[in-house]
């Protein structure tokens, strides 16, 4: 285990992640369960569960290859970087300047989704 990072043990299995992001709880606050990609190189990683543009469900929102996108305005986030990759209605400008956090997810015990989060994103 990295002492540089907290692993917090989920109540979501990984392979219950599939198309629709699964909503957790963690001590690094609700975080959406994602899976990204698609075949060989598909991952589950956690990104944040709430949009920063204002508080929409991201959770809630539509996974297309390594995108994320908000159900309340549509802004698409990088399932690798969490950059904000496209927002509608001229708002590109605060949309360049807004991210998420994408976490790494590993495998724990009985296929638990466990999440890392380095020391200072949390
Ligand atoms: S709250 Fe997510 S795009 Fe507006």
């Amino acid at each position: 285990m990295n002492s540089e990072s907290d692993h917090h043990v989920t109540d979501a299995r990984l392979d219950e992640v599939g198309a629709r992001p699964v909503l957790v709880e963690t001590p690094a606050g609700r975080l959406a369960l994602v899976r990204r990609g698609t075949g060989e190189d598909a991952r589950v990683v956690a990104v944040d569960a709430w949009c920063p543009h204002i508080d929409g469900p991201l959770w809630e929102g539509a996974v297309s290859g390594d995108e994320i996108a908000c159900p309340w305005h549509g802004w698409r986030y990088s399932l690798s970087s969490g950059a904000c990759t496209w927002a509608p209605h001229g708002d590109a400008e605060e949309a360049a300047e807004t991210e998420i956090r994408v976490l790494e997810v590993i495998e724990g015990v009985g296929g638990r989704a466990v999440v890392v989060v380095p020391q200072g994103r949390g």
